[in-house]
């Protein structure tokens, strides 16, 4: 099923999450409203946005409320993009330039901080102490993650276990508060803004895993920036780790790898090649599977609503998507 399938039964809410999130990055200065608006216009999944109105469902529903937290949660995830363009040097995103190539890197560090502070006067108009402190906790987190990224560029001795903390901390966490939030802006019981913490927790360990599977396997068409970035870049992902692991293959990769670093080669296409022809693509997709399964499972403490079987279908969405 296509995204936009099991987006429908949301389809009018989205719409005032899109508009609200055009006027929040709208600003007197012409530059930020262009530079923020270009991200923002080219489009994307709005996963975070989705999560946080179907946990909402499990409290007393109120789109007025929800959009506080939609808002910000997407806006947040945006700005991280915008600069994490920058730590990776990414030409496009979404299939369009990036921030960092149409203007530059400058220019990029500030929309990203422009948008974030947009995105908390949204959401403290929330009288909800704690909400504030679960964002900021899971914005500390991500810089940290990010950190340990920038550390961890073409080590090759990092274990799954480092890989796995990092993806928590730069994509899980943002996912998963996005359905605790909803649950918590609506004041459903802890019990269930709990078990929807759990859900996005899952969901986000194999969103993550699956992007760094469609920077190896995917087209460019479809991610929107060309394959192999991580790579090129020395960011060490699961399916790499993995493939470090097999012996026939292990020598000749630690070389393509290196030659990447020594910049003797321009592009990753080689070391790519030895990936996909390993274990490692299957291996990281049955990691990916394993977290929606456990995901599916902390669905199965919350009450029969149609939200339930909306997750449940966009988790299941989140492990086979093609972008
Ligand atoms: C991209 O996130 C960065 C990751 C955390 C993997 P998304 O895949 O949600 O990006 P958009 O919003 O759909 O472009
Ligand atoms: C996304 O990470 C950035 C954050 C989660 C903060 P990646 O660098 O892996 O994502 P893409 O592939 O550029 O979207
Ligand atoms: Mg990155
Ligand atoms: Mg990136």
């Amino acid at each position: 099923m296509k995204l936009m399938q099991l987006y429908a039964t949301m389809k009018s809410e989205l719409q005032a999450i899109e508009d609200q999130m055009a006027q929040t990055v709208t600003s007197d200065l012409p530059i930020l409203s262009e530079t923020s608006q270009h991200l923002l216009k080219a489009g994307g999944k709005r996963i975070r946005p989705v999560f946080v109105l179907l946990s909402g469902k499990f409290g007393s529903y109120s789109l007025e409320t929800l959009k506080r937290v939609a808002v910000p949660l997407e806006l947040i995830h945006m700005a991280t993009l915008v600069h994490d363009d920058v730590i990776d040097d990414a030409e496009t995103r979404r299939g369009q330039l990036t921030v960092k190539t149409k203007w530059d890197n400058r220019i990029a560090m500030y929309t990203g901080d422009y948008i974030y502070a947009k995105a908390l006067t949204v959401i403290t108009e929330l009288d909800k102490p704690r909400i504030h402190q679960i964002l900021s906790g899971s914005i500390v987190q991500m810089c940290i993650g990010e950190m340990e990224q920038i550390r961890d560029f073409f080590n090759v001795d990092q274990s799954v276990r480092n890989y796995l903390r990092r993806i928590r901390r730069k994509t899980a966490l943002l996912i998963a508060i996005s359905c605790q939030l909803g649950a918590m802006a609506t004041n459903a019981p802890v019990k269930l803004s709990n078990a929807l913490y759990k859900f996005g927790y899952n969901v986000g360990m194999a969103f993550q895993i699956t992007d760094d599977l469609l920077d190896l396997c995917g087209t460019e068409k479809a991610i929107g920036k060309p394959p192999g970035s991580d790579l090129r870049q020395g960011n060490i992902t699961l399916p790499v780790l993995y493939a470090l692991q097999e012996d026939g293959l292990k020598d000749r990769l630690l070389n393509e790898i290196a030659l990447i670093k020594e910049e003797e080669v321009a592009n990753s296409t080689a070391a790519v090649k030895l990936v996909r022809s390993s274990v490692g693509i299957k291996t990281a997709e049955k990691l990916a599977d394993r977290y929606i399964v456990k995901a599916l499972k902390a669905l199965e403490s919350l009450p029969d609503i149609p939200a339930k079987r909306n997750l449940a279908d966009i988790a299941r969405f989140v492990a086979k998507r093609s972008y």
